[in-house]
């Protein structure tokens, strides 16, 4: 499904919307709600709003657990740092206990720190990671999580998490066999330097080593939220706006 925004706000509502809608039937059905939290700068204003009413009170952040889908390998008072990023807009404001939160930290090597977060999501699942949601990002280059083109994590069909080197930086990250297990992943995807990427990712044939978004096919729902920026070279898909500014 892709809904197409007016603007990078309303796009953030609808995530964030989502977002509290997903935890909702997740902690109805199975009591708990997990979710693996992206990085970079797109989610930060969704993120903001779910810390904020009316969203902040929908939610039973004390059946919330919460997870990355990847992580730089640097300090978390970085600017870089997605944990850093997502405990300033929206951890740190919400009634979440601390042990309901899951870093990626990378204190060893980043092929050990991989393999450590790979062994707390099987003791966590109890087996193979079932995320009720996995949020995502998409990258100008056609990356996702640290997914990166032509990079051997995308044929990482064994283990849950990779380390990568990428964009100057180690990097772990879940892999597509963790996302594609999920009940919902959604993209978030703003501005107009995106065009380009999102209408190869999703109207152009199947390249998956060169655009890794493209391997994202959770047996769940796959949502897509784009800004009218964003969304401004789809030719094929069905272009009504929602959303005010
Ligand atoms: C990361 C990410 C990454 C991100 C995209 C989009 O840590 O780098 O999780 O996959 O989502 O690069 O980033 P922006 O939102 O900053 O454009």
């Amino acid at each position: 499904m892709i809904g197409i925004y007016r603007d990078y706000e309303s796009m953030s509502r609808a995530g964030a919307d989502l977002f509290a809608d997903i935890s909702l039937q997740a902690i109805k059905e199975r009591g708990v709600f997990c979710t693996a939290l992206s990085g970079g700068t797109t989610p930060r204003l969704a993120y903001s709003m779910l810390a904020s009413e009316p969203l902040r009170s929908m939610v039973a952040w004390d059946k919330v657990q919460v997870f990355w889908g990847d992580e730089r390998c640097v300090p978390l008072g970085s600017p870089m740092s997605n944990e850093g990023m997502a405990r300033e807009t929206l951890l740190s404001r919400v009634p979440l206990k601390e042990s309901n939160i899951h870093p990626i930290r990378c204190a060893q090597s980043p092929e050990k720190s991989a393999a450590e977060y790979g062994t707390e999501l099987t003791d966590f699942f109890a087996g193979d990671p079932v995320f009720d949601l996995v949020l995502l990002g998409l990258g100008e280059n056609g990356h996702t999580a640290s997914l990166f083109p032509g990079s051997p994590a995308l044929q990482e069909k064994k283990h849950f998490t990779a380390s990568v080197f990428a964009s100057g930086v180690y990097r772990v990250t879940i892999t597509s066999r963790v996302i594609n297990r999920a009940r919902h992943a959604v993209f978030l995807v703003s501005g107009v330097s995106k065009a380009r990427i999102l209408k190869e990712v999703i109207e152009g044939g199947y390249e998956p080593n060169r655009l890794p978004a493209q391997l994202i096919k959770p047996v769940g729902e796959l949502h897509w939220l784009a800004d009218s920026e964003a969304a401004s070279l789809l030719e094929k898909t069905k272009k009504s706006v929602s959303g005010g500014s």
